[in-house]
């Protein structure tokens, strides 16, 4: 079932969360690649502070991925703290029996009521509910949330995260598209077109920037054909390096690539 896209609710009293109540559907493991991306290249973000606070903005019915973030990060930074915020006050009561010193959970929305400033917000298959107007609004107050080194992924994926895709801001705005999918999970890179994030998921049409990136991003992976004989991985770190050469600003280098993964300036992609 398709859940129609709504209009952010704004809050209107002080009291009331911004955001509106969506369906909670959620899995265990689902968030890995994302959750990969934070604990590997964004890490360092974690060591700006003593004990930094990471949020799961809307994890859902069941609180595994927040726990499953918490593990994860505290991996790499022992100290993190993890906040989960959920709009839905029955998933929070349901959650607070997991809860220890380095992992809350909160009722709130989209201002992020919790006490300091984070240094990441993920939200994950929770914009791709709201209008795409209200993208824009939704990405500026969680920005005003964050600490000055603070990031905010704003992501979104199949049900059980073999196709991912996602967003990256901080409080200047959006810095750059991350694509990281399971080989094997596409035929065509574009595959992916489905899973994009709200701000982006519109607008895969010719004469926007990130069909073009997709149409020459599936143009290096046919002509890279010849290099499946040594394997997928292969293939994808070969289309690539490919689309660097032609000019595209990729992020990163091949140790990221070969997960699956590419990140691309935003502004190359940009609507
Ligand atoms: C589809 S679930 C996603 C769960 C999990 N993040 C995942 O990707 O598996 C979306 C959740 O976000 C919650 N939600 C929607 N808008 C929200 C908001 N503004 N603030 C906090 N939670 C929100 C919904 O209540 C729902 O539980």
């Amino acid at each position: 079932m398709v859940q129609r896209a709504e209009r952010v609710n704004r809050g209107g009293n002080a009291k009331r969360p911004v955001g509106n109540i969506t369906r909670g559907t959620t899995n265990p493991n689902r968030l890995r690649r994302v959750d990969r991306w934070l604990a590997g290249p964004q890490a360092w973000r974690l060591r700006t502070e003593d004990s930094p606070l990471v949020v799961d903005l809307g994890y859902g019915a069941s609180p595994t991925t927040a726990v499953e973030l918490y593990q994860r990060l505290s991996t790499v930074c022992p100290t993190v703290r993890v906040a989960g915020v959920e709009i839905e006050p029955e998933r929070v009561r349901v959650a607070k029996a997991l809860e220890h010193e380095a992992l809350t959970f909160h009722v709130g929305g989209f201002e992020v009521p919790v006490p300091g400033s984070p240094v990441m917000v993920r939200a994950f298959n929770v914009l791709r509910q709201y209008e795409e107007a209200d993208v824009q609004a939704i990405w500026d107050l969680v920005a005003s949330r964050l600490s000055p080194q603070g990031i905010f992924v704003d992501g979104t994926c199949d049900e059980i995260g073999r196709r991912s895709t996602w967003v990256a801001l901080d409080r200047s705005g959006p810095l750059s598209l991350t694509l990281s999918m399971r080989f094997g999970a596409f035929e065509l890179p574009s595959d992916v077109a489905e899973r994009l994030p709200k701000a982006l998921i519109h607008h895969n049409v010719p004469g926007e920037k990130i069909h073009s990136f997709l149409q020459a991003l599936d143009a290096k992976w046919l002509a890279a054909a010849p290099l499946g004989a040594f394997g997928n991985r292969q293939r994808w770190v070969e289309s690539v390096r490919r689309m660097r050469d032609d000019g595209w600003p990729i992020q990163a280098g091949p140790a990221r690539w070969r997960l699956g993964e590419v990140s691309v300036d935003w502004a190359a992609v940009a609507p």
